[in-house]
């Protein structure tokens, strides 16, 4: 009697997919949808670093005791050492306000509700970008737009109109940046753009809130982490949404922090102090098992370089893949080359919705209605038969 007038919703775009493929009794079907690393038997792995972290946890874990609201201080310390640099989060730590959140996600979610609280009622994200930034970001109550980023005629970024965009905006508005890995292009900003984007963000009183779900998954833990820590060297007051699900391979342990990095130690206390009320009334504190992982892999030195080496097998393993495939489709079609220049685990592969809706049809293989594939998601047995759907797609 409650319940009759309820709508069913859609299923998500993303996660709905994965459905669908476990769904299709096809032998030969590929999944190149969701974003998770898979190894070249297609399994998502749980990091060997993690699995000796885990042995450590069960002998000397002392307590289940709740954390405190902003979640356990030595992953925060930890983490954000990771992400703005030892030397620069050891000198101004004071002046950044850290919470633990529920995966990255969780920590757009928050510094969202706090953005739209405290600073203004615009968001504006990446055209294209991670359809849930459009949903997280409503249901923080904002109004959402989108910026200009990638020409899909010419398959590269288009940086001038996002220039010439960014500049006529009002002061305050706030804007989600890729900090590496675009999803789901991803094409990146050179560090040249990057210092173009920080002095016009400063000229123009802009907000920007860093989404930093792939660290490590570019070029490496401390390049990808080039924009973020330039825009924090140049003096911006600015969030990072930081993600351990990817480069610890903790997806559903939900490990994630905010880094709200303010002008003083003052504003950083106020700040974080508006965080905690959002978190106790949500979720009250946030899981200890992911977050102690975490830390105790940064906190033990060979830990911490078996997780360098992991991750760094990982990028080998992806760019392996990138490369076959580029040289397997551009020896077909030449107009594949754009493929090069991407990083992390995604890219367009260039099909369109209609090319796309075929090929899941026509072949079972699986990737997003805009295009976006996870490379990760090939392997040397399904390559060719990928290369050859493609094809087949775009010439008839
Ligand atoms: C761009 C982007 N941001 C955030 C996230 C969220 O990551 P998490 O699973 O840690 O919530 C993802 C996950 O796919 C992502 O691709």
């Amino acid at each position: 009697m409650f319940f009759e007038e309820v709508e069913e919703a859609p299923v998500d775009s993303i996660f709905g997919l994965n459905a669908a493929f476990s769904a299709d009794t096809r032998v030969a079907k590929v999944n190149l949808s969701v974003g998770v690393y898979k190894s070249a038997d297609l399994k998502t792995p749980i990091l060997n670093c993690v699995k000796q972290a885990e042995k450590i946890l069960l002998i000397e874990e002392q307590t289940k005791d709740y954390l405190p609201i902003e979640g356990l201080k030595k992953f925060l310390e930890n983490a954000g050492a990771l992400v703005f640099g030892e030397e620069f989060f050891a000198k101004e730590k004071l002046r950044i306000a850290a919470a633990q959140s529920l995966g990255g996600t969780g920590a757009l979610r928050l510094g969202g509700d706090f953005l739209r609280k405290e600073v203004g009622d615009t968001v504006y994200i990446s055209d294209p970008t991670w359809p849930n930034h459009r949903g997280v970001f409503s249901k923080c109550g904002f109004k959402v737009e989108s910026y200009p980023y990638y020409d899909r005629a010419k398959e590269s970024v288009d940086f001038q109109r996002l220039v010439g965009f960014l500049e006529k905006l009002p002061p305050k508005s706030m804007i989600i940046l890729h900090g590496c890995c675009h999803n789901p292009t991803g094409a990146d900003l050179t560090l040249e753009q990057w210092k173009v984007l920080s002095q016009l963000f400063l000229t123009k009183k802009l907000f920007p809130f860093f989404d930093f779900a792939y660290q490590g998954f570019g070029d490496g833990f401390q390049e990808d982490a080039s924009a973020v820590r330039l825009f924090a060297n140049d003096g911006h007051e600015m969030f990072v949404a930081s993600s351990y699900s990817k480069n610890f391979t903790l997806y559903s342990e939900r490990v994630g922090a905010l880094f709200s990095l303010t002008n003083s130690e003052s504003v950083a206390k106020r700040v974080l102090s508006q965080l905690k009320i959002l978190i106790r009334t949500n979720y009250s504190n946030p899981p200890r098992h992911g977050a102690a992982l975490v830390s105790t892999i940064l906190e033990h030195p060979e830990l911490k370089k078996e997780w360098e080496i992991e991750v760094s097998q990982v990028r080998e393993r992806v760019a392996e893949m990138r490369n076959a495939f580029i040289r397997a489709l551009t020896a077909k079609n030449s107009r594949f080359q754009f493929l090069e220049d991407r990083n992390g685990l995604f890219s367009f592969c260039g099909l369109e919705k209609a090319q796309v809706e075929r090929i899941t049809k026509e072949f079972g293989i699986y990737m997003t209605l805009d295009g976006r594939i996870n490379i990760a998601g090939l392997n040397w047995d399904n390559l060719d038969y990928v290369v050859d759907a493609i094809i087949s797609v775009v010439s008839k």
